[in-house]
């Protein structure tokens, strides 16, 4: 099937990178014109395990291609295409706007565009992350692009990979939800996701306001776990109780599981920060008093301060006479996505105390740099290092914020020596704490007695 994707960013680029990798012919589109051009050389512009490979393959192979002009793009899908009709997918993104709600306005723009190119029976598919009713916006936009209605049919196709797991998720993904109300849609849809969907059914239809709002309440419900566990921490710390015992105990009830229980200094990322925002906003906008999605969120905003609080009680509230280090810049292991990254709250709490920084992050520091932008005084007292034992070198505390699994088990007789003091925050629960209090050690956990 011939397929265009506009909007090349993580979403984008691996939904394109695996179509194409299926025996898809995939034009990629984004406005990026540098992106685009170091993609055509095979350069991913992120860290993505696995991506780069299928991004090479798809190009070798001429079934992957990348263009900043969607006309071309879609001329040259039309060209490749064997029986089906083509399908142009929208991958741009849809962050928070000023009130919380989602701004679709780059997913209208899109469709307005797509609605001047189209001039056969196309599926736009919406892959971007949308409020209910989104799709019926994207209808009208393509209409007032040019495009006759009968030209068209619209499918909300949200996308649940993870960043760090992206390829593989995509590549076997947990299910795959095609919100369609049109049947010709619908078919053109299961035919685009057969190959993956060989070994059991995957596929979900339904209408295309169920899709959108499946896809944010996967994400606020995850993020419910998260604050969840983040609250039963915080009881723990202030009770005197091991969370890990409690959560180990709670997690072998198969109704309520393991995963995405892990107390921590919040959740950050592309996704579940706006995506909560954006639901308590579209049930506030049809009079829900949203009372479980505004705690999730408070309590996350509440533990992304966490560890700088503990920092602030155990030193003082004026560092200047502290370099703290910090492991661990990304919002999660596995990716350079540093975006709502609850190391940026706390790197900037940090600096604000007066304290030097020296960080380190195994690829997320060009990009944690960027989106730090100290001010002038406190920039020269932020310095990000290329190893993780460089950032010790003279410091009071280290702060462990991103769970790396090169950070799990480090030498700490080697830390002790290029500290001042033996003394760690560890905002990920990943060490033993009573292996390092044994040794000596002043060890802040969260929730850990
Ligand atoms: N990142 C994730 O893990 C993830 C997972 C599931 C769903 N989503 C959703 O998918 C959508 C995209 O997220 P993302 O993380 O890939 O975003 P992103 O910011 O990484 O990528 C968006 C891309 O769209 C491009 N773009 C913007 N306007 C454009 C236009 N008019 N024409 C062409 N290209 C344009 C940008 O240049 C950028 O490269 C969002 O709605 C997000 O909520 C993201």
């Amino acid at each position: 099937m011939s397929i265009v994707i506009v909007g090349t960013g993580y979403v984008g680029l691996v939904t394109g990178a695996c179509l194409s990798e299926v025996g898809h012919s995939v034009a990629c589109v984004d406005v990026d014109a540098k992106r685009m051009k170091r993609l055509a050389n095979g350069e991913v512009p992120f860290y993505e395990p696995g991506l780069e490979d299928l991004v090479r393959n798809g190009i070798d192979s001429k079934r992957l291609s990348f263009s900043t002009s969607l006309p071309d793009a879609y001329r040259a899908a039309k060209a490749n295409r064997t029986l089906s009709a083509p399908v142009v997918m929208i991958a741009v993104g849809t962050p928070s706007s000023e009130d919380g709600s989602a701004d679709v306005s780059g997913v209208l723009q899109v469709a307005r565009e797509i609605g001047s190119v189209i001039d056969e029976y196309t599926v736009v598919a919406s892959k971007s992350t949308v409020p209910v009713g989104t799709s019926e916006k994207i209808a009208h936009a393509v209409e007032s692009g040019g495009a006759d209605r009968s030209k068209f049919d619209v499918v909300s196709n949200p996308e649940f990979l993870k960043e760090g797991a992206a390829v593989d998720d995509f590549m076997r993904p947990s299910r795959i939800v095609l919100g369609s109300n049109a049947a010709a849609a619908t078919e053109l849809m299961l035919e685009l996701y057969r190959p993956f969907n060989m070994s059991h059914e995957r596929v979900m239809t339904m209408g295309t306001r169920e899709a959108e709002l499946t896809k944010y309440a996967a994400n606020a419900l995850l993020a419910t776990k998260i604050s969840f566990i983040n609250e039963i921490a915080n009881l723990c710390d202030k009770l005197g109780v091991d969370v890990d015992s409690v959560r180990r105990g709670i997690g072998s009830d198969p109704r309520i599981g393991h995963s995405f229980i892990y107390p921590g200094a919040g959740y950050g990322g592309s996704c579940f920060p706006k995506d909560v925002r954006a639901l308590i906003h579209a049930a506030q906008g049809v009079g829900i008093d949203p009372y479980v999605l505004t705690a999730i969120h408070q309590r996350n905003e509440q533990q992304k301060h966490f560890l700088l609080d503990k920092v602030l009680a155990h030193f003082g509230n004026d560092l200047s006479a502290h370099t703290i280090a910090v492991w661990g810049l990304s919002f999660k292991p596995g990716t350079d996505d540093v975006r709502e990254a609850p190391a940026l709250s706390t790197v900037r709490g940090l600096l604000e105390a007066g304290a030097n920084v020296r960080a380190f992050d195994p690829v997320a520091s060009a990009q944690f740099e960027a989106a730090l932008t100290p001010a002038n005084s406190t920039s020269n007292r932020f310095t990000i290092v290329q190893d993780k034992y460089e950032a010790l070198q003279g410091a009071s505390a280290m702060l462990l914020l991103t769970e790396w699994k090169e950070f799990r088990n480090p030498d700490f007789e080697r830390m002790r020596t290029l500290m001042k003091q033996p003394c760690v925050f560890d905002g990920r629960n990943q060490f033993d704490p009573n292996r390092l209090r044994a040794a000596g050690w002043t060890y802040v956990g969260v929730g850990r007695t």
